[in-house]
């Protein structure tokens, strides 16, 4: 898919940058003309001399020392896409607000209309700063494409969320980027993160669902050109085409998705949501002193079986948490009305609750099982819907 695609990739000044001659080396693997574009501080983490041996072109650092008059947009006009990985805190900041003052950042503005995929690294802190995510909203919202950050080892020895994702993910989220708009004019359902259902005002029975399996599904299918809502009770997406509806409880969810799902191509139901919720919710706090609370549960209302039963119905996708086998999964593959199951082993190392990463296998209503290997939630997003688009056609 790569094969002959123009891609300008900038490297912006931080200790991921040494992943950036690898991501080169994988996209010109992949039959991909790579220019790249450096901040001079990139230059101190690695050399001009790798990139440009790498790619056969030395690389434009700085406005002014290039030979072309106008390097920033000379490679902007040529770029089919631009990637811009390491992206730190300060050249996100910078585009996010059009300051173009070095040949990075120049490049990214002048290839407005163009996809520009951003791949976010810094310290955790640096990435949770509030300026940060306003950045990273404000980016979204203009219609940036951003892959990661990954969570583990950054530098110094810390441990968390901004590490930069492996370039395999990059280069997936560059093919997505050239393959926009297979899912254009689909809408789209897909629902995230874990139900509440109160014990009392303060209480809450719940799960371990972050809503990363069902973000990385929302926000694949908008990048690839879906009208997506994404009914969550996690944090929301910042992505263009996504209308993010929040709720708390399994009847909000209910209700939401069922609303959407009524004008929905696709329904892909990736909640963990409680089957039984407290009968009768305390109105005030309960008491350690009144000893333990006798609680009566009640079944909450099945989502899935709701979206099965209309007429029509979306294209159907559940998934299933399991906790070992997932002979249970292929039952309820035959028994739910789905069109497509999507199991996980909970227990698997990597796999299921809170992970970037998840060890599915699919499930066809005929008992069919393909299990898929460890991938990030990003990647099995990304086959899911190249699934679901084989299976639908391409048409909405
Ligand atoms: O959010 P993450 O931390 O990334 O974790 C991802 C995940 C583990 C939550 C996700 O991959 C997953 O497995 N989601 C489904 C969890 C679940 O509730 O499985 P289940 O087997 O209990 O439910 C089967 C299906 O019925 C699911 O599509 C579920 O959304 C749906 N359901 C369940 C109960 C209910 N009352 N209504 C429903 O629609």
């Amino acid at each position: 898919m790569l094969s002959g695609r123009h891609i300008v990739l900038g490297v912006s000044g931080g200790v991921a940058a040494y992943k950036a001659a690898y991501l080169a080396r994988r996209l010109v693997d992949a039959g991909a003309q790579v220019r790249t574009v450096m901040t001079d501080s990139a230059t101190r983490f690695l050399g001009v001399q790798t990139l440009a041996a790498i790619t056969g072109s030395t690389p434009v650092v700085g406005l002014f020392a290039a030979t072309d008059v106008s390097p920033h947009t000379t490679l902007a006009r040529w770029a089919d896409v631009v990637v811009v990985a390491p992206a730190t805190a300060a050249t996100l900041s910078r585009i996010a607000t059009g300051l173009s003052e070095d040949a990075l950042t120049a490049t990214a503005l002048a290839a407005w209309g163009k996809p520009v995929v951003l791949a976010p690294a810094m310290h955790t802190e640096m990435w949770e700063h509030p300026a940060t995510q306003r950045t990273m909203t404000t980016l979204r919202s203009d219609g940036y494409l951003v892959v990661g950050p990954a969570t583990g080892a950054l530098a110094g020895g810390d441990e968390g969320i901004g590490r930069m994702v492996e370039p395999e993910e990059i280069v997936a989220a560059v093919e997505a980027a050239l393959a926009p708009g297979d899912l254009g004019g689909w809408q789209v359902v897909v629902s995230a993160g874990g139900t509440r259902e109160a014990i009392d005002p303060v209480r809450y029975l719940g799960n371990r669902s972050s809503g990363r399996m069902g973000n990385a599904v929302a926000e694949a299918a908008a990048q690839r050109g879906a009208e997506v809502t994404l009914v969550t009770t996690a944090g929301a997406v910042e992505q263009r085409r996504v209308t993010v509806v929040v709720v708390d409880t399994a009847e909000e969810m209910a209700a939401a998705v069922w609303k959407a799902a009524a004008e929905a191509d696709v329904a892909v139901l990736a909640a963990a949501v409680a089957d039984f919720r407290p009968a009768d919710p305390a109105a005030g706090k309960l008491r350690r002193a009144d000893g333990p609370p006798h609680i009566v549960l009640e079944p909450t209302p099945d989502i899935l079986a709701g979206v099965a039963k209309m007429s029509p119905r979306p294209f159907l996708v559940g998934f299933a948490a399991e906790t070992g086998s997932l002979d249970e999964a292929v039952v309820k593959a035959r028994r739910k009305g789905v069109d497509l199951l999507v199991a996980n082993d909970v227990t698997r190392a990597g796999s299921g609750f809170g992970t970037d990463t998840n060890e599915v296998a699919l499930i066809t209503p005929d008992g069919v099982v393909e299990p898929w290997p460890l991938l990030t939630k990003r990647q099995v997003a990304d086959r899911l819907w190249d699934r679901v688009a084989a299976m639908r056609g391409a048409a909405p």
